[in-house]
């Protein structure tokens, strides 16, 4: 486990990011300890390299070769801490694939994360984003993450207030680099009401009644079955999710938006409104758009596909129309959420 880390040259990395751009790596290394982690760091630092860390690579833009050491965590390991009779603690490695662990969550019975079945990626990457759907966010379970400060050089323990959690944001975004995700540690339970509020969960589940309470594996089933109506398989339309995030805005735009165009969607919360991103987009007729490379996926319509041998530029020029036509017709900006490697 401990072994010097082998790093290879010239990796071809379009099989390892969801949207399947053609990028390679100059060097290339997966780490699954903390000392190989630390050898690799320090091999990028002598050959002053810039450095990229990759889980699933499904929240990726690449618009170019990769100059420099991309770090691919393989950090391995499920563990259950605390357990008691109405819940226990889930350690997961960050290298742990994410819907794997919803499964074995929801599979024992517990409960709490059953709404992010199926969104693709690592564990590690979990928190960087905040992942959330169906009414639950990452955050709501989470308790800590274990990471390598590269600043102080050492393994700290982040609670979830230090990671400063936001929609679809983290401490993890707004100091990129700095933290090397090691390990999440999810509070699980089994007494905690299942989270159905979602309009679509909500309809699904009146759709397909249940004898007796559902179980969170239950839960999870519904929401993949949901997601794969609406949502492309990377592995056959290459995808990095919703490109875009919900904007949010104020009570007082939403009043005036809603006037002038009835039917907008938007879910109202503090003092603020989020508005459906893929309505603002759908509504300016770019869902199922598509050129010979690229396109916006014909079932929802907040998701860029790359067809044919889209390069990041192609994904990107698209993501800047639809952003222009968005804010000239409804005067709303749409902020890319994947992260673009340059
Ligand atoms: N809508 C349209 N046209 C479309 C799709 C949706 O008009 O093509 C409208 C519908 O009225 C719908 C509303 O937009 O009610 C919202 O759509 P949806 O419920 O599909 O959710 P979303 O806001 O588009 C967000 C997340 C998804 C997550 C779903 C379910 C963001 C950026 N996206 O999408 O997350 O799965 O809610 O909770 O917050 C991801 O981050 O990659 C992702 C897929």
């Amino acid at each position: 486990m401990n072994h010097q880390p082998v790093i290879k040259e010239q990796v071809d990395l379009t099989a390892l990011n969801s949207l399947g751009i053609a990028a390679r790596a100059r060097y290339f290394v997966d780490v699954a300890s903390v000392d190989q982690l630390r050898a690799a760091l320090s091999w990028a630092q002598e050959h002053k390299l810039k450095r990229l860390l990759l889980g699933g690579g499904s929240n990726l833009v690449f618009t170019r070769d990769f100059d420099g050491l991309v770090i691919r965590s393989a950090f391995a390991g499920r563990q259950w801490e605390d357990v008691s009779a109405s819940g226990a603690t889930l350690a997961l490695g960050a290298g742990e694939n994410w819907h794997s662990a919803v499964l074995y969550g929801a599979g024992a019975g517990y409960r709490g994360i059953e709404n992010l079945a199926l969104i693709p990626g690592t564990t590690g990457a979990a928190p960087m984003q905040n992942i959330g759907a169906y009414g639950v966010e990452l955050k709501d379970t989470l308790v800590s993450v274990t990471a390598l400060d590269c600043v102080k050089d050492k393994v700290v323990i982040l609670s979830s207030d230090d990671c400063q959690f936001a929609y679809r944001d983290s401490i993890f975004k707004h100091q990129l680099g700095r933290y090397i995700i090691l390990e999440v540690r999810l509070a699980l339970s089994r007494t905690r009401p299942l989270s159905l509020g979602y309009g679509e969960l909500a309809e699904y589940f009146s759709d397909h009644p249940h004898p007796g309470e559902l179980t969170p594996l239950e839960v999870a089933e519904g929401v993949m079955a949901i997601r794969r109506r609406k949502l492309p398989d990377p592995g056959q339309l290459p995808n990095a999710g919703s490109f875009f995030k919900n904007p949010v805005v104020s009570m007082t735009l939403w009043e005036e938006l809603s006037s002038r165009h009835p039917g907008i969607v938007g879910y109202p919360g503090k003092g603020v409104v989020k508005l459906a991103a893929a309505w603002l987009i759908d509504q300016c007729g770019w869902k199922g758009y598509r050129n010979d490379r690229v396109g916006v996926h014909n079932r929802q319509a907040l998701v860029l596909i790359n067809h044919s041998g889209g390069s990041g530029e192609d994904i990107l020029a698209l993501a800047r129309r639809i952003q222009n036509d968005v804010l000239r017709t409804y005067g709303v900006a749409l902020e890319i959420e994947p992260r673009i490697v340059t």
